[in-house]
């Protein structure tokens, strides 16, 4: 690497990985591949999943995007192996997914409780494993700009004996999180795979760190696994309690119990804001993807849909408005931007598209609708447990 250009580093994490061009180039060469957009990939991979059932490794189980995925998995009777350490995972998370599964179905599950900073944990965890979906991590920006160091032990750390251990078992994917705060301070909108900038957060560098090690693990290993770049998920079982709550479970919590809604800045601040189950596609598609062309990339994940902080607002207030009589009439209040934040985020996702045949099934309102009840419940129990 010459010099120190401000994306020297951006750059050689990227180095491989496809422009949207490429991709576009590659389809047509690929045959029975160019049907991809108009066949339902993710049903087919399920009815897959269901005749041939697989053992999967998720770690972060007890999160909010983990518990989604071990929710499908059982439902579709994979065997499922699962870790956390309960750092910010909850036990009634997995409580809910034993409700919501056959008997048989959770027998399927086995719970290690453990931390991905320690290697023999992890070993243990991947033994016979045939896909591992790595979620495990320490989420928030704010909370990595106020401890980098833990937030590195995490997800630098942790990430890297994940990926040793899966390398060493010869698990046949790997597929991680990775996040949309790995485009930094690149201005370009929509955002695409191969364009990332200077990250703004302890947070972003560690995801970065994340993508590098992958592409560096293909490289001398051989060893070829998929990130995701998740952009604002939202969706049962996200925590809305706590300083460093998502926006969606927080407002929804607040409108439901009357209390003060804010938004920061003026509100046209926007987001590509996806529904979990949409997330929960992207780990499927990209354990199972037969095309060659997916391994060693990294894809958005979101809806392709941008939605300012007042249109959200509106949304989550008409919602919870049909339920809660005093919702209808309430005001956000507004107050400082915060530090650091982005004014806008859309991500291009023609490259999930074309690749593994992602498509979308919920856009944003109807997440919002299907996330209602579960955020309903919650803050009621909240509320009663206050
Ligand atoms: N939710 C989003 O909008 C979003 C956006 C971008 C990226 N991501 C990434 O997606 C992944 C899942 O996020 P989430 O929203 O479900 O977060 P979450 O906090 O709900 O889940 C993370 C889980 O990892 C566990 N964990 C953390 N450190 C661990 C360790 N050392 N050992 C074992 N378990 C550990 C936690 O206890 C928790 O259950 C993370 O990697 C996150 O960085 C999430």
């Amino acid at each position: 690497m010459t010099g120190c250009s401000p994306n020297a580093f951006a750059l050689a994490v990227t180095r491989s990985l496809l422009t949207l061009e490429e991709c576009s180039e590659i389809l047509p060469s690929m045959g029975a591949m160019t049907g991809l957009i108009e066949t339902d990939q993710y049903g087919k991979a399920l009815d897959l999943l269901l005749r041939e059932p697989r053992r999967w490794l998720i770690t972060g189980v007890a999160g909010f995007v983990g518990s989604n995925l071990l929710e499908t998995l059982l439902r579709s009777n994979q065997q499922v192996v699962g870790l956390d350490n309960f750092l910010t995972g909850r036990r009634c998370n997995l409580e809910e997914v034993r409700t919501m599964v056959s008997q048989s179905q959770w027998e399927r599950f086995v719970f290690i409780e453990g931390d991905i900073r320690d290697t023999e944990t992890c070993r243990k965890a991947c033994h016979q494993v045939d896909y591992v979906l790595h979620q495990a991590a320490l989420g928030s920006v704010p909370r990595s700009v106020e401890n980098p160091i833990a937030t590195n032990e995490h997800n630098v750390v942790g990430f890297l004996n994940m990926l040793v251990a899966a390398k060493d078992s010869n698990v046949r994917r790997f597929v991680y999180a990775s996040s949309s705060s790995v485009y930094g301070d690149h201005p370009d909108l929509p955002k695409v795979e191969d364009k990332t900038g200077r990250p703004l957060s302890p947070y972003a560098l560690t995801k970065q760190t994340n993508e590098a090690y992958a592409e560096t693990f293909d490289r001398v290993y051989g060893f070829q696994s998929i990130g995701l770049r998740y952009f604002n998920l939202f969706g049962p079982r996200q925590d809305p309690e706590g300083p460093y709550a998502a926006v969606i479970p927080r407002w929804f919590a607040g409108l439901i119990r009357g209390a003060e809604v804010y938004i920061n800045g003026d509100g046209e601040t926007s987001r590509d804001f996806c529904f979990v189950e949409n997330a929960v596609q992207t780990n499927i598609l990209a354990a199972s993807t037969a095309n060659e062309h997916a391994l060693g990339q990294v894809f958005n994940v979101a809806c392709g849909q941008r939605t300012t902080l007042n249109e959200l607002f509106e949304l989550i207030r008409t919602i919870v408005g049909k339920t809660h009589q005093h919702a209808r009439e309430a005001k956000p209040t507004y107050r400082d931007f915060s530090k650091g934040d982005i004014r806008h985020s859309l991500a291009d996702i023609s490259k999930a598209r074309l690749l593994m045949g992602y498509n979308p099934r919920y856009l944003v309102g109807a997440g919002l609708e299907k996330a209602a009840k579960w955020y309903i419940d919650e803050a009621s129990v909240g509320a009663g447990a206050a």
